[in-house]
């Protein structure tokens, strides 16, 4: 029932953005963005920019991903070559071509010990401090309000037994409180942003992500403002998808934060590597707070491990076996359930809208969610707005966007267990645009 009310408000949200004159439009069902919505989820792909110039990218890119991620135009050896100095002429590309298509946005990174400029290193811990502060704000605040989730912090901890922070001209500098003090800084920054942490070999339950989940666990009892956990998942044979994954992932949604598959890709072929996507596809989807999938890259020939053919489509832009596993997976629903968070089940609910506040260029909404004659564990329900408006901001829920961004699906934020007849609320803000005509509501629906 979710699925046909979502398939209703995409195909509506696309003809409303103009996006059917797309030359290949993502239908429901039949490509990887449009299965993903259809499940609440974005489905992307790292880009590199120039790249956007050759048909069989930009048309593959086109036709199946709802979410890009700039595979390197975002880095701070890219933006801020010299100090002070900013270019965002790159990765402005990649984000005109997504916003124009009505594609989201992950920002990717703003504080990463690779790929940053020598200056940096040559700075004392003052001038660190605030050349590390300066660059997450003008970074940000160019695209305030445009990328849905930002990578502030990347690959902060050491492989390895130890669990300890790696060695960065941060760590060393700034010490533990580096991460912290990012943070604080992207919220000031962009506060319509998910915050992010992203790292490798964090996938299954080791010391590394044993590790990354104290620190998480921490910023969250400490009110330090951390809203996603990213799993890049780059597997191989020394690498595999490990057994847990589903776990891993569910046990850091459980602290209170979404998480995210950031930077996909599988060595492989043929059947095995077929079945490894559709492993990470279904545990994505039955963890409720798994919001999206990011593949590292539209082609193998273009892919960072190219030889391991890692990725959904080879060389000529051919669908892979495992491209057919994975848009499978994503149209087979949610497989096992979810874990602690959304395993769906008995009950009814529904939903309730009221406007509570308003000013001259925004209004404040608040949907009601109530459990029915039996308690509830779980709610799912649908806020559709018109363009232009945009939501801006939310609270009290765990929000995914469809590729127009007008469909908001709200799943609970350690709000969804209710008893027979109680509620809970979550709220939004909308901008208007000078559109302050009401939201319309999806059903609601118990998991
Ligand atoms: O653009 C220059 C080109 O002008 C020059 O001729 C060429 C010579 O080597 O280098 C080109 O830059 C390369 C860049 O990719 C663009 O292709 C860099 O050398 C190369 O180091 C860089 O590699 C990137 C790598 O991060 C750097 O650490 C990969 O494309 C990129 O896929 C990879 O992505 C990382 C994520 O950011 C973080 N997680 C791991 C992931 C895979 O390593």
């Amino acid at each position: 029932m979710t699925r046909n009310a979502l398939v209703v408000g995409v195909v509506g949200a696309f003809v409303a953005s103009g996006l059917v004159a797309l030359s290949t439009p993502a239908s429901a069902g039949t490509t990887l963005g449009a299965s993903a919505a259809e499940q609440g989820r974005y489905f992307g792909t790292a880009v590199a920019a120039n790249r956007l110039g050759e048909a069989g990218y930009v048309n593959t890119l086109n036709a199946e991903f709802n979410s890009v991620t700039p595979e390197n135009e975002m880095k701070w050896d890219q933006v801020e070559a010299s100090q002070g100095s900013f270019n965002f002429a790159n990765a402005d590309r990649i984000t005109s071509h997504a916003q124009s298509r009505g594609m989201r946005i992950r920002g990717h990174t703003l504080v990463w010990h690779s790929q940053l400029p020598g200056w940096v290193s040559g700075l004392g811990a003052a001038q660190l401090r605030s050349a590390m502060n300066n660059h997450i704000t003008t970074v940000m605040r160019h695209w305030q309000g445009r990328i849905h989730s930002w990578d502030v912090v990347n690959e902060a901890f050491q492989d390895g037994g130890s669990g300890a922070r790696r060695s960065s001209p941060f760590q060393n500098q700034l010490g533990n409180g580096f991460i912290e003090e990012a943070f604080r800084t992207a919220r000031a920054a962009d506060p319509t942003a998910k915050l992010c942490y992203n790292d490798y070999n964090t996938d299954g339950q080791n010391a590394k992500s044993n590790a990354v989940f104290a620190m998480v666990q921490d910023f969250r009892n400490r009110g330090v403002p951390i809203d996603c956990v990213g799993f890049q998942s780059h597997f191989n044979a020394a690498s595999p998808v490990p057994g847990d994954y589903r776990q891993n992932l569910q046990r850091f949604a459980n602290l209170g934060v979404d998480v995210q598959i950031t930077e996909l890709d599988i060595e492989g072929s043929g059947t095995s590597q077929a079945n490894n996507y559709r492993t990470v596809v279904e545990a994505c989807l039955a963890v409720s707070r798994c919001t999206g999938i990011t593949v590292w890259g539209v082609t193998d020939k273009y892919s960072w491990r190219a030889s391991g053919t890692p990725l959904l489509f080879d060389g000529n832009y051919a669908k892979k076996a495992a491209y057919t596993s994975t848009l499978n997976a994503l149209n087979g629903g949610g497989g096992g359930g979810g874990g602690g968070g959304g395993g769906g089940g008995a009950g009814t609910c529904t939903v309730s809208y009221s406007e509570t506040m308003r000013w001259p260029d925004r209004f404040n909404g608040q949907v009601t969610v109530r459990a029915g004659s039996t308690a509830i564990t779980g709610w799912t329900t649908t806020v559709t707005v018109r363009s232009p408006q945009r939501v801006s901001a939310t609270w009290n829920g765990s929000p995914t966007w469809d590729a127009s961004g007008n469909v908001m699906t709200m799943r609970p934020n350690g709000n969804g267990n209710l008893a027979a007849g109680a509620s809970t609320s979550f709220g939004f803000t909308v901008m208007a645009n000078g559109n302050f005509s009401a939201p319309t509501l999806g059903a609601c629906t118990v998991g």
